[in-house]
């Protein structure tokens, strides 16, 4: 697992549930690799079953490894509790057919990681009309978590909501007319304003659900992983400066490797010493500031009524959901 780590040794029993969205590559793959060999169960959230199988064959192989060399911090399982569902996060749609699947399996649910995202992508815009980035990063990941909230309200003490946001959080804008950005054409769409956006909400949705779930055993943490040399890149080889910010800091040895950038996501979701943690926005798993934009509670609040009015609108937030979510 690595020889520098910043997550304490901790061993978690496979009843613990814990979902990681995105989990196929990356930041992803490391978090729900190195919690699986902690022991829990780990479903990994992707919208490609083929790259979920390949990175589940990897994560087993790795974990024999790691069983091979005697590693006593890894669990002594023949195979690691790991599967795949499908989710699509550029599809409402695809979150709730995840959330029903799940639902199904009778399932506790302990940890939610919201990891899945894209880096500043092209204008684009989903089957659900939203810009791909903000549904992507940040709508349907607050869908799942809503949808989700019953289930982990009724699992036990200590139940975590991780939202892996960016430092990118601080270039951005508070502006409910654009955030859609349809005032955009394919050439002057501002692609990181509009990631950073998606990154800040992130953040204004941990306080909001915070407020709301003060008396529950959820708590909702974000954090931004580094950087890290990722597929994150994928999208944005044609922008310079970001091109050249990844290429600069990996020849410098200044950037994360994927297991490196999952540290505190990882210990965001199992260290034991954070239980009850909230509204915290974890940087090399410690303590940061939080933009000022992003800490506006009119912000948030006007955010959060925002998202359930587009999720209102497909009928994809029943009122026993919205209940949940109200803290009632
Ligand atoms: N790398 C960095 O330097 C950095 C810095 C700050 C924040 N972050 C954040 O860290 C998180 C993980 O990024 P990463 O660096 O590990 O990037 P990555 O290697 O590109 O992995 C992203 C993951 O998200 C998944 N994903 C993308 N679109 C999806 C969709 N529509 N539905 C479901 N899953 C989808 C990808 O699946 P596919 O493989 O199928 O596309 C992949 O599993 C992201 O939220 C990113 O914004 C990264």
């Amino acid at each position: 697992m690595g020889g520098h780590q910043s997550f304490p040794r901790v061993t978690l029993p496979k009843e613990r549930v814990v979902i990681v969205t995105g989990a196929n590559t990356g930041i992803g793959y490391e978090t729900a690799k190195c919690i699986a060999m902690m022991g829990a169960t780990v479903i990994l959230a992707c919208r490609s079953e083929e790259k979920a199988n390949q990175a589940m064959t990897k994560m087993n192989a790795e974990f024999q490894t790691e069983k091979d060399r005697k590693n006593e911090r890894v669990v002594d399982y023949p195979e690691l509790k790991i599967e795949f569902m499908k989710l699509d996060c550029a599809s409402l749609q695809s979150v709730m057919d995840f959330v029903k699947e799940f639902k199904n399996s009778g399932r506790q649910l302990h940890v939610l990681v919201c990891n899945a995202g894209i880096g500043m992508s092209k204008q684009a815009y989903t089957e659900d009309g939203y810009e791909l980035m903000f549904q992507v990063n940040y709508l349907s990941q607050y869908l799942l978590s809503a949808h989700l909230l019953p289930i982990m309200k009724t699992s036990g003490e200590d139940c975590r909501i991780v939202l892996v946001s960016s430092e990118v959080h601080r270039y951005s804008e508070f502006n409910l007319d654009r955030i859609q950005g349809r005032q955009f054409n394919e050439r002057n769409f501002k692609r990181t304003l509009f990631y950073g956006n998606s990154k800040a909400f992130q953040i204004m949705q941990m306080f909001s659900m915070n407020r709301r779930l003060q008396k529950s055993n959820v708590t909702v943490v974000s954090l931004h992983p580094g950087v890290v040399q990722t597929e994150v890149t994928r999208n944005f080889t044609d922008l310079a400066p970001w091109a050249l910010l990844f290429g600069v800091s990996k020849l410098l040895g200044a950037s994360k490797t994927p297991f490196e950038g999952a540290e505190t996501t990882i210990n965001a979701a199992v260290n034991p010493a954070l239980k009850g943690v909230r509204d915290v926005y974890y940087n090399n798993c410690k303590p940061d500031s939080i933009h000022s934009r992003a800490r506006n509670k009119q912000n948030q609040e006007s955010l959060w009524a925002y998202t359930q009015d587009c999720l209102k609108k497909g009928d994809f937030l029943p009122d026993d959901i919205i209940q949940c979510l109200e803290g009632e």
